[in-house]
């Protein structure tokens, strides 16, 4: 399985400079946001990705990711060049995707707690219709909502509901296979003028081939899209890691657990990094964990 990461413009109401500054390579606590996303997949275990950014944005994000060998990533770029909707990064995406299925994940969304690992390999298992979560939140009409039967069985899925029907909004993270991209490419343009992911899941969920899995309470999954929804986050990740002393979408421990890269890379990217917090992350990793396999 392949993933794409989109890191579009749209759907944000920061204040205009700061949009300007492009908001997913702004830091959450010690890292940039678009770290967080690209933690996800990795954990998923996926080293295929595909970023999909405005054309003004990409060579900011190229200048910090670049093709991802640093992580034991293939990474490439593709741009969205309006912001017309998360279902047009399957269109965009379709010759990277070549046919087969694939991990859709939006680069200001945060996922971080137990159990999210096994969640994510369920995910990327996925090879046909489509897979997406359940998340409950005190307000849900800022999001796509599913609604769902005794069994769990969705039941109807809208966008942005005055009225939810339930409290479960759906977060950014879905996985669908290979088919999706036809579907993705005869979606009629929605009430926002966007091709709405809500659309291609409810014709999913019409055909029967839309399974939704819960997110339960010890996840923490974070939406970006505000100004307090930026702090929250980052004084979520200050907290958790100041407690525990581990580094949260640290892409050096991923890879290296992962097994992409080795130590002596944990090396070099640790000492072309400089002075922070998340270095001193890197550095204690290669103190404690990694001492052993040296
Ligand atoms: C988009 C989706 C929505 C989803 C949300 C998650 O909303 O349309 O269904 O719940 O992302 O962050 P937007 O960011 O376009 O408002």
């Amino acid at each position: 399985m392949k993933a794409i990461i989109l890191a579009g413009g749209s759907g944000t109401r920061l204040h205009p400079c700061t949009q300007a500054l492009c908001k997913q390579l702004l830091p959450i606590y010690d890292k940039p946001m678009i770290y967080y996303p690209l933690s996800v997949v990795m954990l998923a275990g996926l080293r295929e990705v595909l970023l999909i950014t405005t054309e003004a944005d990409q060579p900011l994000f190229h200048r910090l990711l670049g093709d991802g060998a640093a992580w034991g990533l293939s990474l490439t770029y593709a741009v969205q060049p309006r912001p017309e909707g998360l279902a047009q990064a399957l269109t965009i995406g379709r010759d990277f995707l070549d046919g087969g299925p694939c991990c859709l994940i939006l680069g200001d969304n945060l996922f971080f707690g137990h159990g999210l690992s096994e969640l994510l390999r369920r995910g990327a298992a996925l090879r046909h219709g489509g897979l997406i979560y359940g998340y409950r939140v005190a307000d849900p009409s800022a999001y796509g909502v599913v609604e769902l039967d005794a069994a769990g069985r969705p039941l109807g899925i809208e966008e942005k509901p005055a009225v939810p029907r339930s409290p479960y909004a759906v977060p950014g993270l879905y996985f669908y296979g290979a088919e999706v991209c036809d579907d993705a490419a005869t979606l009629p343009r929605g009430a926002r003028g966007e091709y709405e992911i809500t659309d291609l899941n409810r014709r999913l969920l019409q055909r029967g081939d839309l399974a939704v899995e819960l997110m339960g309470r010890g996840l923490a999954w974070l939406d970006t899209g505000t100004p307090q929804g930026l702090l929250e986050a980052s004084n979520l990740v200050a907290a958790l890691q100041q407690r525990q002393g581990l580094g949260i979408a640290c892409l050096e421990e991923i890879a290296f657990h992962q097994g992409w890269i080795d130590i002596d890379a944990v090396r070099r990217r640790l000492a072309a990094m400089g002075r922070s917090p998340y270095a001193a992350h890197v550095a204690a990793l290669l103190h404690d964990d990694l001492k052993a396999v040296a």
